[in-house]
């Protein structure tokens, strides 16, 4: 197979050194058997002619993507099934799935033997564009979402487009989700473009190929110069605190960049509530936000639950609620709002208005 062009790799900067993204047309055409596999149950069966050697070479852990799979009590099995393949210090460690086979692997790595390499072929849009850089992982403890992780960057990362196709419509949303989010980060004008472009990114390859990799670069800024989540990052939170929480609020009825986009539009709406922003930003961005989350519109968001949900988010300090939400100019920005009255009415009203259409 042809090497992809130089304009098809990013290098990502990270403490444990730069690895690469390779952008490239068949991705299991590249994989190599050494290692140890992790491998997403459904891709497994829907790709099992490609991965038949690697499935049938007795070091693959195959496992059904879902919250529990990276519930903490589960990682017993894991880490059983792979000492009985004989796993060693020093050997690697290869990812082939979705965010929740990512954050697996990557916590595996982190801890197995104190640190092994890990390679990571993503397989759902929102891993692609999203969550393959950044170094993080997180698995839940019980039922609290992502309370335990380390920073952990995998060697390299290989992203093939091509694995899109079998990826259901709502996981296509989720991550166009996380690309709506990363293009308001950067600025009005870059969200304007991936708006216009919102129906090509579900029915055009090429499109949806050089919007991942513009989700990619925007973040790989953020990541480079705070890897470690002291400061700068945290504007890539912007649509989480409510998305977690109407995530938690639905049991999880809602795909997680779905959440996020929602969350989106209730930031955008409660900070124009609370005069923290002009209506602009919320009209220039809904009809985009509301088309991608169309789909959840009959899910029930119970206003006291979110409101729970919200006050135990892990990133608030004292009785103000640190939150991410466009700024007087419209800016996506880290802000502290006091967790009073206004704010809590300003939430229970957007979510009155939600349901009222
Ligand atoms: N560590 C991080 O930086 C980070 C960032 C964002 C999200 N996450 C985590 O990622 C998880 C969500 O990841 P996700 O959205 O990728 O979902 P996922 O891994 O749960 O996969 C979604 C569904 O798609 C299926 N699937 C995967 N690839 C497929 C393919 N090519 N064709 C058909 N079906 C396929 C899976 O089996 C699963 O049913 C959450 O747990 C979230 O907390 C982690
Ligand atoms: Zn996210």
């Amino acid at each position: 197979m042809v090497d992809s062009p130089a304009s098809e790799v990013l290098v990502i900067r990270s403490h444990a050194g730069p690895y690469r993204v390779e952008l490239v047309d068949d991705a299991f055409a590249r994989l190599e058997p050494e290692g140890r596999f992790v491998i997403d149950a459904r891709v497994a069966e829907l790709y099992g002619a490609q991965l038949s050697g690697i499935l049938q070479s007795g070091s693959a852990l195959v496992i059904e993507a879902s919250e529990r799979a990276k519930s903490l009590d589960r990682f017993d099995n894991y880490i059983e099934q792979l000492a009985a393949m004989g796993i060693r210090r020093g050997e690697v460690l290869v990812a082939i799935g979705g965010g929740v086979i990512q954050d697996i692997t990557c916590f595996i790595a982190g801890t197995l033997f104190r640190g092994l390499e890990w390679r990571f072929y993503p397989t759902t849009l929102l891993a692609q564009a999203d969550s393959c850089i950044g170094s993080k992982s997180s698995i839940n403890v019980g039922a609290l979402k992502n309370m335990l992780g380390t920073f952990t960057p995998p060697a390299r990362v290989i992203v093939s487009t091509s694995l899109l196709d079998t990826l259901a419509d709502q996981e296509v949303r989720s991550g166009i989700g996380e690309m709506l989010k990363v293009h308001a980060i950067d600025g009005q004008a870059s969200f304007a473009a991936i708006a216009r472009d919102y129906d090509r990114l579900l029915d055009d390859r090429e499109t949806l190929r050089r919007y991942i990799r513009a989700s990619l670069e925007i973040k790989r800024v953020f990541i480079e110069e705070d890897e470690f989540d002291q400061g700068r990052r945290n504007v890539l939170n912007y649509g989480h605190s409510f998305g977690h929480a109407i995530e938690s609020a639905t049991d999880f009825a809602i795909p997680h960049g779905v959440a996020v986009t929602i969350g989106m539009d209730m930031a955008n709406d409660v900070a124009k509530t609370l005069g923290v922003t002009g209506t602009d930003t919320v009209e220039r961005m809904r009809p985009t936000l509301r088309t991608n989350a169309a789909a959840f519109d009959e899910v029930d968001i119970p206003p006291h639950a979110l409101l729970a949900a919200l006050a135990k988010d892990k990133k608030h300090v004292g009785a103000d609620l640190t939150l991410v939400l466009p700024d007087a100019q419209g800016r996506i920005a880290v802000l502290r709002v006091p967790n009073d009255d206004a704010f809590r009415e300003a939430c229970e009203a957007y979510l009155a208005r939600r349901h009222a259409g």
